[in-house]
């Protein structure tokens, strides 16, 4: 139903026609709110107002702040929004970036979001994509043997830099300035200043040495291998039936390997949970694996990644009664919507029982966005996020023997993104003697 220009998203039969008022946070500018609060910012706010949807200002800019299931449903499935403009140009250069299929809308955003589907959902390169994991990790294992301890935030970054690299296509690469340039997108995009300046400088080097393979491959310098996400990419054709540029097609590049990468903090949370948890990691010790799924989904919901999604409206409109002008800001709260007791009761909890599933479309379950994810702007990663997560605790219960010292093991929910403040130190790290390693479905 449209109202004047206004387009009307979502049924709202019982909402004034004048529109519900969105109560106003008092203060001049949130933005300091912002960064003491880091991941509760937005729930926070809500909690005082006692609304899901609350209007404040960042960095003086107007913004909606937004929770729940519907705010989902608005931010992933309504049209009249954009993702340009909508998140800081620190953040989106470090992750997202510029001409990446999450800076377009409409037939040019689902022509290029089947080839992230065909790259991530289909079954068979998932499954090889784990099969180059596993080899990387046992043959970091023998080395690891040799270590007094090692930090496993940064070793599984590489672990899994090696084995996105070659599952890629992406041959020839410095194993090790890849990886830490990688490492660098993720753990800076959330600082300002010269540490995000010099990531980003970084990844413009990066960006560079991906796009001459590009122009390798189409030039036939390097031998295709059509099961590649660099061949996929390198050969994608856009709706007016060109080729990618040369410098788009590496930027999507990136945009598969820097969140394959990202995955190691998801790993490094999932030890932190078997460390905790020691019922599970005994099951998961005994070869009965059958659970690990619902395990890592629970990790996915009760550890802090990314916090929110951004995005502003192209034209006014009327949601669940409420009025947005065109150009309007609105923040999506990922972290408190997983984190609501009224969605997850007793939501601090873990409780792998919860029995989670990315394939499930819960609209309160949306770590990785929500949706109808070849329509909407939904991560295409889940299957390869919980995929990863399941062989590594298969990895860090069944084939790898350690211990955790004492560390400081807390989580800073003003650090974005988060992390155990150690990065998860083990002890001892060895290949666990006389088991065969069962081999997950
Ligand atoms: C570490 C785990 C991951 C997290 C926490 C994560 C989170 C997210 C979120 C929240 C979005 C939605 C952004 C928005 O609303 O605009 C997103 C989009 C996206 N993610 Fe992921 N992701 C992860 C893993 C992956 C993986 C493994 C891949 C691919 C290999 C991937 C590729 C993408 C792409 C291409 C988009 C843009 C989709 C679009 O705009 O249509 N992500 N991710």
């Amino acid at each position: 139903m449209a109202t004047g220009d206004t387009r009307e998203i979502g049924t709202a039969p019982d909402y004034p026609a004048e529109g519900r008022e969105i109560p106003r946070d008092s203060r001049i500018d949130a933005s300091m709110a912002l960064l003491s609060e880091g991941y509760r910012f937005v729930s926070n706010l809500c909690d005082q107002m006692g609304s899901d949807v609350v209007a404040t200002r960042l960095r003086l800019r107007e913004v909606v702040c937004l929770r729940g299931a519907s705010a989902g449903r608005l931010l992933y499935g309504a049209e009249g929004l954009t993702r340009v403009g909508a998140m800081p140009s620190t953040v989106l250069h470090l992750l997202q970036d510029k001409g990446s299929v999450q800076q377009l809308e409409g037939e040019a955003h689902r022509q290029r979001k089947a080839m992230f589907l065909d790259i991530c959902m289909d079954e068979a390169r998932v499954k090889a994509l784990v099969e180059e994991f596993r080899r990387e990790w046992r043959e970091s294992l023998t080395a690891w043997e040799h270590e007094d301890r090692i930090v496993l935030q940064q070793e599984v970054a590489h672990v899994l830099t090696r084995a996105a690299c070659r599952w890629a296509g992406v041959r020839n690469e410095p194993e090790d300035r890849i990886a830490d340039e990688i490492f660098e997108m993720i753990d800076k995009a959330g600082s300002i200043g010269p540490r995000n300046w010099l990531a980003q400088m970084r990844r413009s080097g990066t960006e560079k040495r991906l796009r001459r393979l590009v122009e390798q491959l189409r030039g036939g310098e390097v031998v295709p291998d059509s099961a590649t996400a660099l061949h996929a990419i390198a050969f994608h054709r856009e709706p007016d039936g060109k080729l990618l540029d040369p410098s788009v097609a590496a930027v999507e590049l990136l945009n598969v390997l820097r969140p394959v990468v990202a995955v190691g903090r998801y790993i490094t949370f999932a030890a932190l949970a078997l460390h905790r948890e020691t019922n599970w990691r005994e099951l998961f010790r005994s070869g009965n694996l059958e659970l690990a799924g619902d395990f890592a989904e629970e990790v996915r919901r009760i550890s802090p990644f990314f916090p929110f999604t951004a995005a502003v409206t192209t034209r006014p409109i009327r949601w669940e009664g409420y009025e947005f002008p065109a150009d309007q800001w609105l923040l999506l709260d990922l972290y408190g919507t997983t984190h609501d007791a009224r969605n997850f009761p007793d939501p601090s909890r873990f409780r792998a029982e919860r029995m989670l599933s990315w394939s499930g479309q819960d609209d309160c379950f949306i770590p990785q966005g929500g949706g109808e994810v070849a329509l909407t702007h939904r991560c295409p990663g889940e299957m390869i996020t919980v995929e990863l997560m399941k062989e590594a605790i298969r990895l860090l219960c069944c084939e790898t023997e350690y211990e955790v010292p004492p560390q400081d093991l807390g989580v800073r929910l003003n650090r974005l993104p988060a992390q155990p403040r150690s990065g998860m130190i083990l002890k001892a790290v060895r290949p666990r003697a006389g088991t065969e390693p069962p081999l997950s479905g």
